[in-house]
């Protein structure tokens, strides 16, 4: 490899938003028929250099090459004569056209919708791609959405493909679909760039990995000469290991109980059958299942988003006091204290306003909420700064646009925004979903001190081995009804495997 002229040669890259540095004499070189793993934590400025192949940034410092020759890219239009197309992080297609009307969108010459679906079926058919030209987007998956995405830029001829955290958004299924055509690809000669934070997705991928910190670039590798441990040290600087704390539950009550609670979705599936727990304050309750079985039904039945077919949820205060939340809009239950966080899989298409900045997010909130914590504007602004200090929101300012953050960045605030409204039961999902590691322990941190403020949290996570090391108590769902529910401490992930895809599983409730 050493003597092939580089795909793309960039040279002392620097860029800089105002006072952040976001790449600092960046060096990187990407070759084809290789797929390279861009690697770096949140905010360590993967997302800027790519932005700047693909025309969307121009460097103040330095020099791009493609194939040996000296090039300069003002647009994303000369990215693409250059044979340079990226998928990004949030999708840009027009929901209400066709993927055919997508993929030709803005291109010149006469719009021939026959030939274009013809040459996206050959597309499809080189490299394993499943698309439907007159599928409309607004009826696609979030996948099928990111299909479309990359056969519109390799309809228009490129050959260099850079991918921004295309797995955060995909099922493993999805994930094993879109490794495959990338392989196809890459045999095929094309140059990949994929941007991940997941160290099995590197080593199962990538042939090359690159790693940035601090918009510093640290070094590159072939992926089988080096290892998740050392890629992780390189990223942060400090080697890590998972090793979350599990303090003790402080005096726990109990706060939620569930009864045969049975939903059922609007096409008829039964989504909860059943289903019968309790929550207790100061306590971390996990829940685990594979994807689908129910946990998503579970938190917005409960936060009042989910018509129910039968069975209670009792919300029982301090003093035994019992309220049934089954029948109480979504607003009202909030006003109890249960702050729902869902982290979507589009990270910037729920409960955040992008055009506005930080501390008017957080207003956002308490307003909705109704409870009227912010009686002035300052107070939203204070609550943003102690939030940009504790997880370390990468930010030049809380004035700062949140569309302007890093994908990371962003689910900070929103998660951040929930867990500081100070609830009494905490219910979230994917808190730390496409986060890296720092980024999860800073969020691991922030849920277990409301544990220990005496929230009652009900946690879902993607990550078995999380979950293994954060809850109290696991309850196991599969196929929508209980197969278990286990303490934390101890609990071995063989066992908590096998209930996820069977039931009949131990519980330590009546
Ligand atoms: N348009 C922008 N305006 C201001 N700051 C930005 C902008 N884009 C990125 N940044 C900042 O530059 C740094 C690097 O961001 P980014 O390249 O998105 O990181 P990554 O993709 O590695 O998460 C961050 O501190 C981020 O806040
Ligand atoms: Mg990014």
């Amino acid at each position: 490899m050493d003597n092939k002229i580089p795909a793309v040669t960039m040279r002392d890259i620097t860029k800089r938003f105002g006072s952040t540095l976001a790449n600092d004499k960046v060096w990187l070189n990407i070759y084809r028929g290789e797929i390279l793993s861009l690697l770096g934590e949140n905010g360590s400025g993967k997302t800027t250099l790519m932005n700047m192949l693909s025309g969307i940034y121009f460097p103040d410092e330095g020099e791009i090459q493609i194939d040996g020759k000296d090039v300069v890219i003002r647009s994303p239009k000369d990215a693409f004569d250059l044979g340079i197309g990226m998928i990004h992080q949030h999708f840009k297609l027009v929901d209400v056209l066709t993927a055919a009307e997508n993929i030709v969108l803005g291109l010149p010459g006469r719009l021939d919708l026959k030939a274009a679906a013809q040459k996206i079926r050959e597309i499809c058919d080189a490299y394993g791609f499943e698309v439907d030209p007159e599928q409309k987007v607004y009826d696609m998956s979030v996948s099928q959405k990111q299909t479309v995405e990359i056969v519109k830029v390799l309809y228009r001829g490129a050959d260099i493909l850079i991918l921004d955290e295309p797995t955060a958004v995909l099922t493993p299924q999805e994930i094993d679909k879109l490794f495959a055509v990338l392989r196809n690809m890459r045999d095929d000669g094309k140059a990949i760039v994929i941007i991940t934070h997941k160290m099995h997705e590197v080593e199962a991928l990538s042939d090359r990995v690159a790693i940035l910190r601090h918009g510093q670039f640290i070094g590159d590798m072939p992926t089988k000469k080096t290892n998740a441990q050392e890629m992780t040290n390189m990223m942060v600087g400090h080697a890590v290991t998972l090793n979350i704390d599990r303090p003790e539950p402080v005096n726990p009550k109990p706060r939620i109980e569930v009864k045969g609670l049975t939903v059922r979705s609007m096409d008829g599936i039964i989504k909860l059958d059943d289903v019968s727990f309790t929550a207790y304050s100061g306590e971390i309750l996990g829940i685990a299942g594979i994807s689908g079985c129910g946990q998503k039904e579970l938190l917005e039945a409960i936060a009042g988003l989910q018509p129910v077919e039968a069975g209670s949820i009792s919300y029982i205060d301090d003093n035994g006091g019992r309220e049934e939340l089954i029948g109480k809009d979504p607003l009202s239950i909030q006003q109890m204290g249960v702050a729902l966080s869902f982290v979507p899989e589009d990270r910037l298409g729920m409960g955040l306003v992008g055009n506005m900045d930080i501390g008017n997010n957080m207003m956002l909130r308490s307003y909705r909420s109704g409870r009227g914590i912010f009686t002035n504007r300052k107070a939203p602004y204070k609550l943003a700064h102690q939030m940009v200090d504790f997880l370390e929101i990468a930010t030049p300012s809380v004035e700062t646009p949140v569309r302007r953050l890093s994908g990371g960045n962003v689910q900070k605030v929103l998660v951040g925004r929930e867990i500081a409204n100070a609830p009494s039961v905490l219910l979230t999902a994917y808190a730390v979903r496409g986060l890296d590691i720092n980024s999860s322990y800073l969020i691991y941190d922030t849920i277990n001190s409301q544990k220990m403020r005496g929230v009652a949290v009900i946690y879902v996570g993607e990550d078995l081995d999380v979950l293994l090391e954060l809850a109290d108590r696991i309850l196991v769902l599969c196929g929508g009804k209980v197969s278990g529910i286990v303490p934390g401490r101890g609990a071995k992930k063989r066992d908590v495997g096998l209930m996820m895809t069977k039931l009949g599983g131990k519980t330590d409730e009546q």
